[in-house]
């Protein structure tokens, strides 16, 4: 018998075993009052009118020229939207709703200390604190269109009041998640070359005021190693006039914001008319190499798509109490706290602490305090919720019309609580799936007029026109049930438009593998690679399997295996490391460790605690590992390929499959043992 040599099959492979879920429909009361009960919506969008129909998006923008062409291809796979347009994202989040709403809430912000109330933001005052903070950006920092900004900061209220600042000044900025490390941070800074920082001194996190400003001291050093100076680091004050920090100000390069905006009272600063294709953002995302990359975003696209599908999808109207759940630090954030909703003169509610601080009941309160109507957060959260407090909702009074969630797929059983508990049985759900690169929503139902289905994201949204492909590159027949990788056939507005500075890389990683032709200018020849695997049900519903790269999904956090493993063998000890996903009750993935140590090392328990510490310190607590295992060997491929499924079906539990091939099969039986073992898991522990 012929033995075939094993390689590391891919997720798309994977049999699924699942069966069909009912439908749920949306209620009359909101099918009533949806922004899109018009059915024809996807036929306006279908690729016969592909891409004109997105014009119905950009008109949603204020322009300050209008645009001639819809989509320019030349430079492909950069795609280059509404053409010859000029607007201003600040000016269309801020500005234009003034005569209108300028008394009404644009943010309204929970602080997590329960007994700090609540602080209002209308629209007037966003406009002088934006223009203010955009007078201090351009001339205390000396910052010019086009410079990058990098902002390390959580969530409170001058997060979004920096991004809208840099926003007017045509500055492009990189939020860094304020719970990634001073490293992290560091490495962004100098990849964007931003010339500035702006952080804040402290925060509240689990009832603790966390030390915050610390991490900028890490930051900057990092960046100057790297090349980058940084100029200037910027840190705003959780309490204006008190500093809750260990390290000291540094003169001449750190500010407090709040006095050095006392300089620039009543500044007004004329919003910076640019190019619609012109960057707005950098977003940084984990991918299969070690180095994060930078996702451009540009302006008109990226606006006109955040604000369509905020419109049609989340269904918000200026009348709504919005909450999206999720950090500004990550793209959900972005689109769907800040441009979007902001985008449609929404108001916009902002939390700044853990959903289940002091008490499981707390975001439950916040609804009933604030009357929010629409919620969004992701299926991590939403099992963290059930688990803490299964009961809690029933004792509050909020009522929700609409409910999101989004990162990463949810079971059945959580998404039913989700809809009977949290909402009642009124409220309609969408699942929305898409990505950092994607700038905005590719399936979820549309809640006016298309029912749900627990644990399917849904059909395409209007203008997405997916394609499952197998691995060969043949398409898998529509609605078959079939996995693949999914891929989308057609740009769309709010798509990335590069990765920042690495062109190369943006066209091998998303573009390479089903191109049809390289030379081609034609968009039809370049579908987008997503890397998820997902099955199409006859229904036309997607149902994402997961990531087909080396990416691990915490939590609705994307953590590349790569990155991991690279500081794993930071510690002197380690010779190999590898990183696999595990699956967790909370988090969905959770990351687990096998390493294997440099001769004459032993094992021990600091070694141990040392990838921990490694672990936290150069990506953060968030890539925290479930176990380290210290193995003696990997086990391997002939050619010397380290085989992360076998290891991740020994963490998981599952079946191993044939083996023998291996370089060095005995180990399976080693590893499996040490793993599973039935006295103890971690064999340290
Ligand atoms: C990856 C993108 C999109 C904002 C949050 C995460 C997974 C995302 C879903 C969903 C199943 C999902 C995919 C995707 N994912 N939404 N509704 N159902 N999986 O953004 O960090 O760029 O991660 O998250 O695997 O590729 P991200």
């Amino acid at each position: 018998m012929q033995t075939k040599e094993i390689t590391e099959v891919t997720e798309a492979q994977i049999a699924v075993h699942w069966q069909e879920e009912e439908y749920y429909y949306p209620s009359i009361e909101f099918i009533a009052q949806a922004n899109m009960t018009d059915e024809s919506i996807h036929e306006r969008f279908s690729l016969d009118n592909f891409p004109e129909c997105f014009k119905e998006y950009a008109d949603l923008l204020t322009w300050d020229k209008y645009w001639h062409t819809t989509l320019d291809t030349s430079d492909a796979p950069s795609w280059k939207w509404f053409v010859g347009g000029r607007l201003n994202v600040s000016y269309n989040c801020i500005d234009r709703h003034l005569e209108k709403y300028q008394n009404k809430a644009a943010i309204i912000y929970v602080p997590e200390p329960e007994e700090e109330t609540q602080q209002v933001l209308t629209y007037r005052e966003l406009y002088v604190r934006v223009n203010e903070m955009a007078a201090l950006l351009r001339d205390f920092c000396g910052l010019q269109t086009g410079d990058r900004v990098t902002i390390h900061m959580p969530m409170t209220p001058e997060l979004p009041i920096t991004m809208l600042a840099c926003a007017r000044l045509g500055l492009i900025h990189s939020v860094v998640f304020g719970g990634f490390s001073g490293k992290a941070c560091g490495e962004r800074i100098a990849d964007s070359g931003s010339k500035v920082l702006v952080t804040m001194d402290s925060y509240y996190r689990n009832g603790k005021l966390l030390d915050h400003r610390e991490k900028a001291d890490v930051a900057v050093q990092i960046a100057a190693n790297d090349g980058m100076e940084v100029e200037k680091v910027l840190v705003w004050q959780r309490y204006p006039g008190e500093y809750h920090s260990e390290n000291p100000m540094v003169e001449e390069r750190d500010f407090f914001v709040n006095d050095v905006l006392k300089n620039y009272r009543g500044a007004r600063v004329e919003p910076v008319s640019l190019p619609a294709e012109a960057p707005l953002f950098l977003m940084y995302t984990s991918g299969t190499t070690g180095r994060p990359k930078g996702c451009q975003h540009s302006t008109g696209g990226y606006l006109a798509y955040a604000a369509g599908t905020s419109k049609y999808i989340q269904d918000i109207h200026p009348e709504d109490v919005y909450w999206c759940m999720a950090d500004i630090g990550w793209i959900t954030g972005h689109s769907y706290i800040v441009y979007g909703p902001l985008a449609l003169a929404a108001s916009s509610v902002m939390y700044e602490g853990v959903p289940t601080f002091p008490d499981a009941g707390r975001a439950w309160r916040i609804a009933e305090r604030l009357n929010v109507n629409i919620f969004h957060t992701a299926p991590t959260t939403i099992r963290m919720l059930r688990k803490a407090g299964p009961d809690e909702p029933e004792k509050y009074n909020y009522r929700f019309k609409h409910m999101t969630t989004v990162g990463e797929p949810i079971e059945p059983e959580v998404w039913r609580w989700y809809y009977e508990v949290v909402g009642r049985g009124e409220a309609a759900i969408v699942d929305t799936w898409w990505q950092t690169e994607t700038g905005g929503f590719l399936c979820s139902t549309m809640p006016g007029f298309q029912p749900m289905k627990p644990g399917s994201a849904g059909p395409a949204v209007p203008g997405i026109h997916p394609i499952i492909y197998d691995d060969e590159g043949n398409e898998v027949p529509t609605g078959s049930n079939v996995a693949g990788n999914i891929c989308i056939q057609n740009p769309w507005p709010g798509a990335f438009q590069t990765i920042w500075g690495d062109r190369e890389r943006y066209v091998k990683q998303y573009y390479e593998r089903y191109c049809k032709n390289p030379e081609s200018k034609d968009w039809r020849d370049w579908p987008y690679l997503t890397g998820d695997a997902a099955v199409q049900a006859p229904d036309g519903y997607y149902r994402i399997l997961g990531r087909i790269d080396d990416v691990i999904n915490v939590a609705g956090h994307r953590l590349g295996t790569k990155e991991l493993e690279s500081a794993c063998l930071v510690v002197p000890q380690v010779a190999e490391a590898s990183v696999v996903p595990v699956a967790d009750d909370l988090k969905g993935k959770v990351p687990d460790i096998y390493i294997s140590l440099k001769p004459n090392v032993e094992p021990s328990r600091e070694v141990e605690d040392a990838v921990v510490a490694a672990i936290v310190d150069n990506i953060g607590k968030i890539a925290r590992p479930k176990h380290v295992y210290i193995v003696p060997d990997m086990p391997k491929t002939r050619s010397g390929k380290i085989m992360r499924r076998v290891l991740a079906s020994i963490s998981n539990g599952t079946d191993i499959g044939d083996v023998t091939t291996l370089a060095n099969p005995e180990i399976v039986e080693t590893i499996r043992k040490m793993v599973q073992g039935e006295e103890e898991v971690d064999f340290f522990g």
